[in-house]
């Protein structure tokens, strides 16, 4: 490991730093020896209750995997993100909002966005959504999605939010499943000077979804919709009409908060279920720690909403903490690829939170669109998603923060809502492509594919963690058998995060990528069984195996094998027909980059596809192919390899 070139946190940000190293190891060390008494000051510190809990925690990984974080406690999200503050901070910004057309923009204090939260939590009232209901949220980046958000936070409905870059189809499987009464959507979204028509889309989608009984519709593009009598509003009309007042409703600290639906290596969507007071915690405590965040600073994470990135750190971790949190609508090449700095500049960002795959694509696009803002406010840059290169981590580090912001680099997933291993500043050196080390409370290990522990260091293996943290996901909505077996089953008493890693002699994780049938794209999740049974709907294609490869963009790239009928031939055209059909199932976000057609596919003698030979093949290397003396039909393998696409 001597190649690593670790770098320290300058001496006046550490200084400065919210926690120091020693600091770090006698919190971890108590929050991991005596996890209830650490949570329960960590839940006195950072939130706001209406009534003490019973229990800190209860429950392990064991059987069911049942857990619970301050059961019995009373809180209520959309108290904490915003009543809270109001007399302290009530005229400051809670959201500074940037338009994609850099003319626009909007700034919303807190007073204002808890009148606005109040208001539309009656209109969802009006509508008959109480406590528990689902709402299915399909809106751009406006702030409006925060407010929907913090709305349903505040009667106790549940939200469920969708990327307003999933499709029709994709929306409906998620509104069916979580049987939603309400759908908040917008006329358009406007992204990069384009207008996408998400009414249209909900419109599809919400045709065939019986549970919902409201479309709330938020003017945003402009374009005239189509409009459904006695189930369509419009969002500005309600709102202007609705009152003021609307009390927040004491939650449990167990009651859901939301769904967020992520890919998983088989079969549909999963329901990722979250509660309110665990995930509230750890949100806003990671908010403030691992971004260093110092109150009045502006925060700017560019995710969207859709994701969990989104959710945990654009809405409850920084409103949970008072801060000023920026939301772009936009796009980082529109007008150019300097916009990002363009935006720090306009709004003073102190931290810039963003995704490996625009940090390649910006380092691509050349210096100069950087070096022509200023970026002097920048105090803290951050990253999540995926592993990020050595040469894309040197960029952001040299050219973005002028070799003097410290980097984060933040491994967490949606199903444990906030950061798990990270490299607090101020605390833990940094390693350029590391994670580093665990967050409070969290327990990381390396586990062989048996299962054993692997407890010798240095050591490369399957990432698992060993007790219940508080912002986990608790349940996949409506199947807690899937979610034992996705998560528990694998490695009995211990989380399986899907991710392979490797430890390294100082004991700092590297996260190596998904070791399952997930594939990241751009740093989004798309399950590669998903995308086959996109692609077997078309008549022609008799089967389909679909495998990652390495894109220098993207991280990940999309490669599908494809089996067509008997008497089928595969050409250009069916190519295209493929991709556009794969799109239209899921979304612009599943872009199948190559398609190779196949005779056949490498198979066991038991008919199951041997994926490990078509992902090297995809990714071109052939030198170490792995046995294939188990294929039904050796040849098949050579065939594959003198068509292939990726040379
Ligand atoms: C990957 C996003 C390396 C990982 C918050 C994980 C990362 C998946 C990092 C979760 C990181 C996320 N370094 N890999 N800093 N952050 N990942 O659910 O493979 O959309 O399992 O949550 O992204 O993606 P998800």
């Amino acid at each position: 490991m001597s190649e690593v070139n670790i770098r320290q946190v300058p001496n006046d940000f550490a200084a400065s730093a919210h926690v120091n190293l020693e600091q770090y190891e006698s919190m971890y060390r108590r929050s991991i020896q005596d996890p209830n008494t650490f949570w329960a000051e960590q839940a006195k510190t950072y939130l706001d209750w209406f009534q003490p809990w019973d229990s800190v925690l209860e429950g392990n990984f064991e059987g069911e995997a049942r857990v619970t974080w301050f059961k019995g406690g009373k809180l209520n999200v959309a108290h904490n993100c915003l009543d809270r503050h109001l007399d302290t901070r009530g005229d400051q910004a809670a959201i500074i909002w940037e338009g994609d057309d850099p003319s626009e923009d909007r700034t919303i204090t807190y007073r204002e966005l808890h009148a606005e939260v109040c208001k539309f939590a009656n209109v969802l009232k009006a509508k008959g959504v109480s406590k528990g209901d689902r709402v299915s949220i399909y809106l751009p980046m406006i702030p409006e999605a925060a407010v929907a958000m913090l709305a349903c936070a505040r009667i106790g409905a549940v939200h469920s939010i969708v990327f307003g870059g999933f499709s029709p189809d994709a929306l409906r499987d998620r509104i069916q499943d979580a049987e939603a009464k309400v759908v908040i959507t917008s006329d358009q979204s406007l992204r990069g000077g384009r207008k996408v028509p998400l009414k249209g889309n909900a419109d599809k989608a919400a045709a065939q979804c019986p549970s919902i009984s409201t479309m709330v519709v938020v003017k945003r593009g402009g374009e005239p919709v189509e409009w459904k009598e006695g189930r369509d509003v419009w969002y500005h009309e309600e709102v202007a009409a609705a009152a003021a007042d609307c009390p927040a409703e004491p939650m449990d600290a167990e009651d859901p908060l939301f769904i967020l639906y992520t890919s998983g290596s088989t079969g549909k969507p999963k329901g990722v279920m979250h509660t309110t007071g665990g995930y509230l915690l750890q949100a806003a405590m990671t908010h403030k720690l691992v971004f260093d965040y110092k109150d009045g600073e502006v925060y700017w994470c560019t995710a969207d909403v859709g994701w969990v990135t989104g959710h945990s750190y654009i809405i409850y971790g920084p409103l949970a903490n008072g801060a000023k949190s920026l939301m772009f609508e936009g796009v980082p090449n529109y007008p150019d690829n300097g916009r990002f700095w363009q935006v720090c500049d306009k709004h003073n960002v102190a931290t810039f939170y963003t995704a490996p795959t625009a940090i390649r694509m910006l380092m691509g696009a050349g210096d100069e669109f950087v070096t022509k803002h200023q970026r002097s406010t920048l105090r803290l840059l951050g990253t999540v998603g995926e592993p990020i290169n050595p040469e894309a981590w040197e960029w952001y580090h040299r050219v973005v923060g002028d070799g003097r912001c410290p980097i984060v680099d933040t491994w967490w997933q949606t199903e444990t809502g906030a950061h798990m291993i990270v490299n607090l500043p101020g605390a833990v050196d940094m390693k350029p492509g590391s994670a580093t080390k665990p967050f409070f409370g969290v327990e990381p290990l390396l586990v062989d594919d048996q299962g054993n522990e692997i407890t010798e260091t240095p050591a490369e293996g399957n990432l698992c963690i060993r007790n219940p943290w508080p912002s986990m996901m608790r349940s996949l909505w409506g199947d807690h058998k899937r979610f034992v077996e996705t998560y528990f089953k694998m490695y009995p008493g211990l989380y399986f995060t899907g991710d392979g890693a490797r430890r390294d002699e100082g004991g700092d994780y590297w996260i190596t990528g998904r070791v399952d049938d997930v594939l990241n794209v751009s740093g989004h999740r798309l399950g590669t069984a998903e995308i086959e049974s996109a692609l077997v709907l078309h008549p022609k294609v008799a089967e389909a195996a679909v495998v990652g490869y390495p894109h220098d963009i993207t991280g990940q790239g999309i490669y599908a094998y494809v089996t067509l009928m008997a008497g089928e031939e595969g050409d250009k055209a069916l190519a295209d027909e493929l991709v556009k059909l794969v799109r239209t199932e899921i979304g612009p976000i599943a872009k199948i980059n190559l398609i190779q057609f196949a005779p056949s596919l490498p198979k066991t003698r038991s008919g199951k596809i041997m994926r490990r030979i078509l992902r090297k093949i995809a990714a071109n290397e052939l030198e170490n192919l792995g046995d294939t003396s188990t294929l039904a039909d050796p040849e098949v393998v050579n065939v594959l390899i003198d068509n292939r696409l990726n040379k």
